[in-house]
């Protein structure tokens, strides 16, 4: 009785693990000098209609990000889909940005082996954890191009990828 259990089971996982349901996974900072700066959540502020910024939340409000393609996206609450952006500038200390059409989202995302996210991006030097103009912190990354110096008010951080289980 026990034995037709168990396998009953293992059916019911393989075909969970075979669908094309994407995983979904939050993002969250490690690596920074001011440990308060480790532990936050990404998730989005609402800037206008087609952009939000990458800020970080509780863990409750935190965004659920999957992988597409070399796109990190996100649906909204209410179905919206957005993907994460760097958006280039000449600064060394560039905005991400969480963008509502998943074609404007960057390409070249991946993960390392210890479920880091990085991207292929050759000006890209590293994500930040910077003040923003509000009391929620940003997410910028440094654009190793213009200068290699963390900026002002920005802490030089990892983001893991923690994968939600589904139960
Ligand atoms: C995936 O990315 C490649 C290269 O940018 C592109 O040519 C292709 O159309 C993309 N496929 C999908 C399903 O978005
Ligand atoms: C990095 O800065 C250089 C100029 O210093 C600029 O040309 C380039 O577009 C920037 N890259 C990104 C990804 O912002």
């Amino acid at each position: 009785m026990k034995f037709v259990t168990s396998l009953a089971l293992l059916a019911t996982a393989a075909v969970v693990s075979a669908s094309p349901v994407q995983k979904i996974f939050n993002l969250v900072t490690s690596g920074a000098s001011d440990d308060s700066n480790n532990g936050l959540y990404l998730s989005t502020e609402h800037e206008d209609p087609l952009n939000s910024k990458a800020v970080f939340r509780e863990k409750t409000d935190a965004a659920d990000f999957y992988f597409t393609n070399g796109t990190v996206r996100y649906d909204a609450p209410n179905g919206a889909p957005y993907a994460i952006a760097l958006i280039p500038g000449e600064n060394q200390q560039g905005d991400v940005e969480i963008s509502v059409s998943p074609t404007t989202g960057s390409r070249g995302f991946r993960l390392t082996s210890e479920k880091q996210l990085k991207t292929s991006n050759k000006d890209f030097g590293g994500w930040l954890v910077c003040d923003g103009d509000d009391d929620l912190q940003g997410l910028f990354y440094e654009n190793s191009s213009a200068g290699n110096d963390v900026p002002e008010g920005c802490d030089a951080v990892q983001l893991d990828v923690i994968y939600k289980t589904s139960s």
